[in-house]
């Protein structure tokens, strides 16, 4: 990793002192922080993006995921250019400004051919007004391009873990952290507005990989953080941890990462993971209080959704996405918080990295 980012070791100790703070009141205390570091810089105003599974087929095998390539046991689907062309159009009539699809990862030549075709199909909704995030893994730099050339203009890849010896365990492809980073620069220097995150809470993982993750972020300038509990997948060879599980410590820990984050890098975009609904039924709604100013809500077709769990208990398998759509809007107005409809929302961390002028001074 030394390679690719320098990380500040400030960064890293004052990232381990907010993890710290882990009794009810220092909690307490850290998520008040957060979200007044949130009000401060990205506002109360609460983006949409409406999210599209589109494929579990995955060529890949990490070990924590329910839709990894050696799961026989989940049926593969992967919908039409049509299908994704629907959920589209309801997410830019249904005004959540913009759109993230999301798939198994695939390095194919027929698979880069129809996301991109997708892609230009989807900016023609509306002459282009939906924002259109993807999250399809590791690819080319080529790749990336044709993608970005073709209308997506955000990227999210989580790095997972910046601890070298676990991430090498969990991915047994023999694809390496710095690999993973390089990607995360090859985003950059095409274009795109940058996301990344980890699993918090993985087997072996410490308050100092965690408290590095947050000093990578950093040093890697990150536009958007989307990351969550790491929960245990049946199908999956990481099944047996189910036994030792414990899902109020875990959303804890979840929760005061993405305060920490909040705190360190500041005017950067944060989603509420789905994940923390799996864990707590308020757990998203928790998490805008704690930092985070970004919902994912599933616009994904209800016949596909049990058949894309990465993670067990998922929350909203079997509603569709008016209901999701309504379930939301009062999860998120019960916060006090408001929606911004129709819009791209765009973190303003990117706007000051592309024109530094705007930075603001602290
Ligand atoms: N628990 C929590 N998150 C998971 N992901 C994959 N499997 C799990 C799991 N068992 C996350 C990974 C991936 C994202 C799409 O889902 O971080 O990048
Ligand atoms: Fe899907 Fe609440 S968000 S049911």
């Amino acid at each position: 990793m030394k390679h690719i980012v320098e990380i500040d070791k400030k960064v890293v100790a004052r990232a381990k002192q907010l993890l710290a703070m882990d009794s009810a009141d220092a909690a307490a205390d850290l998520f008040r922080q957060a979200y007044g570091v949130k009000l401060d810089t990205v506002g109360p105003t609460v983006y949409l993006r409406g999210l599209v599974e589109f494929s579990n087929i995955c060529s890949r095998n990490c070990l924590y995921c329910g839709i990894r390539k050696s799961n026989r046991n989940t049926p593969r689907f992967r919908l039409s250019k049509e299908e994704i062309l629907d959920a589209a159009r309801w997410t830019y009539q249904n005004q959540y400004g913009s759109l993230v699809l999301q798939s198994g990862e695939r390095n194919d030549d027929e698979f880069i051919d129809f996301v991109e075709d997708t892609l230009r199909e989807i900016k023609k909704i509306g002459g282009g007004a939906l924002g259109v995030t993807i999250s399809l893994g590791e690819q080319t730099r080529e790749t990336y391009q044709r993608w970005f050339d073709a209308g997506a203009h955000r990227y999210l890849l989580r790095i997972e873990t910046t601890n070298p010896t676990l991430y090498a365990i969990l991915h047994p492809d023999g694809d390496n952290l710095e690999k993973r980073a390089r990607c995360l620069t090859a985003l950059r220097d095409v274009g795109y507005q940058v996301g990344t995150g980890v699993m918090i809470g993985l087997p072996e993982q410490t308050i100092d990989d965690l408290a590095r993750d947050i000093a990578f972020f950093k040093a890697m300038d990150i536009d958007m953080i989307g990351m969550g509990p790491f929960i245990p997948h049946h199908d999956t060879p990481l099944a047996d941890l189910a036994e030792s599980f414990d899902p109020e410590k875990q959303f804890n820990l979840a929760l005061r990462m993405i305060a920490a984050t909040r705190i360190i890098l500041e005017d950067v975009n944060i989603a509420a993971a789905t994940a923390l609904q799996a864990l707590k039924e308020d757990g998203r709604e928790r998490a805008l209080k704690a930092g985070a100013n970004i919902i994912m809500p599933n616009v994904t077709a209800t016949k596909y959704r049990r058949a894309y769990q990465l993670y067990d208990n998922k929350p909203c398998l079997d509603e569709n996405s008016n209901q999701c759509k309504t379930c939301l809007a009062n999860r998120i107005l019960s916060q006090g918080e408001s929606i911004g409809l129709g819009q791209w929302g765009d973190a303003p961390h990117f706007a000051a990295r592309v024109n530094p002028e705007k930075r603001k001074l602290s």
